[in-house]
């Protein structure tokens, strides 16, 4: 059948653009690859969301998390390694399950990328909207002086009208991302260590601060129901998105010495690293504040990102209201010029997080733009910044459309479907390739891979399903969207479709400098 047509694993690696890249990453490199990757809004912004969703069970959250991630992780690397191809789950889908699926998860994709850079640059709005609020600029202006007139500071569904700074963090990321910006080396390193200071220095002080009648109810919202999106498997099903960003180590397969045995070491040790952060975190800021979930007059917690609970929150400081919760925490605890400090490390950081989110879109575009999947317009490469710069900006605009308009807690369960709807494929996808072409050369082997990926499944199942119904119904309805452009448009396009001779002057973009690239060692 048709809708079944593989592109065979060879012909994606004869067209993939010839890296050739040095195996020099050590263990101890990829781990900091991976807490660069991984640390982002989910720990700074999403607390909130996590703390409504389940209280201060947000904690066993955070480990389900890390665990459905770690297993997920194992079973990406190794198609990861095999196939080290831009275009991620998408090219591997293509070139096992064909192209329906693999359409299937390029069009998921889009929520994985483009919707999670909509909720960093949400993110980032939130603590430079904090930082505007409480900065005297070192005494030459009065408290709140720089502040945005609170309509603007976030979205309609939010409380506010117009969330400016999302929408123009948003912009300017795109900018960057046409002429060509990438991130060295160097400022990765500078960013992990701003990061990593700032979270420190939020449990040096929240930690000590905790008291026990902060953790009762422990369990107010329990496990949750399917759907449901609340209670503790809700929680998990949105802090997952804490863990994104993993992938970066199982894609750098191809620079690792040793992958084998280094890949499982690196994935294993930055989410455990990471994991450990994120409990301390969470430990410091319910021990000393709290994190109990506004409920209704029935006593049912409002489900994050809902309007009830923006007007429920107007006006509150708890916690689970804030939408800078580390920087406001350590201000309620009395350390305020450190929670501003908390506030500009996030400032800082989380561009990055946005212009990779976007970056990984515009490639995962380019790839199914070059199999013909979608107008080849979408992978013209810019002249003069070699960018592939027409679908950079759709996207960029993309994003900012978004971004001005949706809480942060909304855009991140979303993004969440596509990335769990992937990981399933790509979880299938080992299994299946292991079976069909035993003995085609695999760098990184999934251990126990008949364990590893089925629980992998099942973990990404379990969460997938414990998102809102709200978010499955986005998620639904784009995959029919996704469904209706592909059979009108990719189906008959594609390099695959019968009868067609695909163009041979296909575009290459350059190897973009990755914000993993070493210095070269030299021949
Ligand atoms: N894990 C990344 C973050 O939390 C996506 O921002």
């Amino acid at each position: 059948m048709l809708f079944w047509r593989v592109k065979p694993l060879d012909q994606i690696l004869a067209t993939a653009e010839k890296k050739s890249l040095k195996r020099q990453l050590g263990a101890f490199q990829l781990t900091m690859l991976g807490i660069g990757a991984i640390i982002g809004t989910g720990i700074f912004v999403l607390t909130a969301e996590a703390g409504q969703k389940a209280g201060p069970a947000m904690m066993v959250a955070f480990v389900i998390a890390a665990v459905v991630c770690g297993l997920a992780a194992l079973a990406y690397a190794e198609l990861a390694s095999m196939v080290p191809v831009s275009g991620s789950a998408y090219t591997y889908t293509y070139g096992v399950l064909g192209e329906g699926l693999a359409w299937a998860v390029g069009w998921a994709l889009v929520l994985e990328y483009a919707v999670a850079a909509c909720a960093v640059s949400v993110g980032w709005s939130g603590y430079m909207n904090g930082l505007l609020i409480h900065t005297t600029l070192f005494g030459l202006v009065e408290p709140g002086a720089l502040a945005l007139p609170e309509a603007l500071r976030t979205g309609p569904m939010d409380g506010g009208t117009f969330n400016l700074l999302a929408f123009c963090i948003a912009l300017l990321v795109t900018v960057l991302l046409v002429i060509g910006t990438s991130k060295s080396a160097k400022v990765n390193a500078v960013l992990v260590l701003i990061k990593v200071a700032a979270l420190t220095a939020f449990i040096a002080i929240a930690v000590p601060g905790a008291q026990s009648p902060n953790f009762e109810p422990f369990f107010p919202t329990g496990w949750g129901s399917p759907l449901g999106g609340i209670g503790v498997l809700g929680a998990a099903a949105s802090i997952f998105f804490a863990y994104v960003g993993f992938d970066a180590v199982s894609t750098a397969a191809e620079e690792t010495k040793n992958p084998n045995r280094n890949i499982p070491i690196g994935l294993i040790a930055s989410l455990a690293v990471c994991t450990l952060f994120y409990l301390l975190v969470g430990y410091g800021a319910v021990g000393s504040m709290g994190s109990q979930p506004m409920l209704d007059a029935n006593g049912v917690a409002f489900h994050p990102g809902s309007p009830e609970l923006a007007e429920a929150c107007r006006g509150s400081e708890a916690l689970v209201c804030s939408k800078e919760p580390l920087a406001h925490v350590l201000r309620m605890l009395g350390f305020a010029k450190m929670g501003n400090l908390i506030g500009l490390a996030a400032a800082l950081a989380l561009p990055s997080v946005i212009l990779m989110m976007i970056y990984g879109q515009t490639r995962i575009f380019f790839t199914m733009s070059r199999d013909g999947l979608l107008p080849r317009v979408l992978s013209k490469v810019h002249p003069r910044f070699h960018t592939p710069y027409i679908v950079t900006i759709i996207t960029g605009f993309f994003v900012a459309g978004f971004a001005w308009w949706f809480p942060v807690g909304v855009l991140a369960d979303i993004s969440n479907s596509g990335t769990l709807f992937a990981f399933v494929m790509v979880a299938f996808a080992v299994m299946i390739l292991r079976k069909q072409q035993p003995d085609r050369p695999r760098p990184f082997r999934t251990p126990m891979v008949w364990v590893v990926c089925p629980l992998a499944i099942a973990g990404c199942l379990l969460l997938f399903l414990n998102l809102s119904l709200y978010t499955l119904s986005l998620f639904f309805g784009w995959a029919v969207i996704g469904m209706v452009v592909y059979a009108l448009y990719g189906y008959r396009n594609s390099d695959l479709a019968p009868g067609r001779s695909p163009p041979t002057d296909k575009p290459v973009l350059e190897p973009h400098p990755t914000f993993h690239e070493g210095p070269d060692p030299g021949p």
